[in-house]
C-alpha cells in the first residue's frame, strides 16, 4: 500500500495519536534537523516517525557512526518503518518507556532527540509525562528538536506548550517558518541544562 494512503488511514483511525492528516515533507525535515548538531552526536532518538518522513533526512544528516532509534507506537508505522529502514532500531511503544528502551538496546543518553509527537492533541497529563520522560533519558547539553504548526501557534494552548519546554530545558529557540510543509510549520530547538 503506497505510504500516504497508510498515513491517512491511521490518521483517520487514530486522531488522538497521529494528530495530522498528511506527513511533513523532506524540506520540513530539513529544518527539523538544522542547528541541533546532528552531524556530531552519537545517539539519536526520533519519536513519532510516522512512516518515516524524517527518519531518511535524518540518516543522510547523522554521522555514519551514530546510532538511531525510532519511537513509534502505532504497530502498522513500526512494521513499515522496520521494512524502510532495516539498519536503525525501531521501537514499537510509548514514549514514556524511553529510558526502558534505551537501557534494553544498550544505548547510550541521547545528544539528539528529534521529535514529530502531536503535542497539540494531547492533554496536558500526557504533555507533562511524555516531556518528563524524554528530558530524563537525555544527555545533559542534548538537544530537542520539535515540530509546531503555525496555524495554532498564537492560540492558548500552544503558548501554554512553548512555557512547558521553558520549564524543562535551559534555552528554547524557534526556528524560521517551513513553509514547504504541509500546513507550514516551525519546530523548537531546545537544550537540557545540566
Ligand atoms: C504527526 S505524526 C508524525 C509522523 C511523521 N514524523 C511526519 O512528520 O510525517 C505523529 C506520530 O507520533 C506517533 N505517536 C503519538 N503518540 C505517541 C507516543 N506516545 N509514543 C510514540 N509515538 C507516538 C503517532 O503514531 C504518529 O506516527
Amino acid at each position: 500500500m503506497p505510504g500516504w494512503i497508510q498515513f491517512v488511514r491511521q490518521s483517520l483511525s487514530h486522531p488522538q495519536q497521529v494528530g495530522a492528516i498528511c506527513a511533513s515533507s523532506r524540506s520540513m525535515g530539513w529544518t527539523m534537523t538544522d542547528a541541533i548538531g546532528i552531524g556530531d552526536a552519537k545517539n539519536i532518538v526520533e519519536l513519532g516517525p510516522g512512516d518515516g518522513a524524517f527518519t531518511e533526512v535524518i540518516l543522510e544528516r547523522m554521522s555514519p557512526d551514530a546510532h538511531l532509534m525510532a519511537v513509534e507506537i502505532n504497530p502498522e508505522f513500526s512494521a513499515r518503518l522496520r521494512g524502510r529502514f532495516p539498519q536503525i532500531v525501531v521501537k514499537n511503544g510509548c514514549v514514556s518507556e524511553l529510558s526502558k528502551m534505551l537501557e534494553e538496546e544498550q544505548m547510550g543518553a541521547p545528544e539528539v532527540v528529534v521529535s514529530a509527537l502531536p503535542w497539540s492533541v494531547f492533554q496536558e497529563e500526557l504533555q507533562d509525562k511524555l516531556l518528563s520522560a524524554v528530558v530524563a533519558a537525555m544527555a545533559v547539553g542534548g538537544r530537542f528538536s520539535t515540530i509546531a504548526y503555525v496555524s495554532g501557534l498564537f492560540l492558548p494552548p500552544a503558548r501554554k506548550f512553548r512555557r512547558k519546554l521553558s520549564q524543562h530545558f535551559e534555552t528554547v529557540e524557534c526556528s524560521p517558518i517551513q513553509w514547504k510543509n504541509l500546513p507550514p510549520a516551525i519546530t523548537y530547538r531546545c537544550r537540557k541544562g545540566e
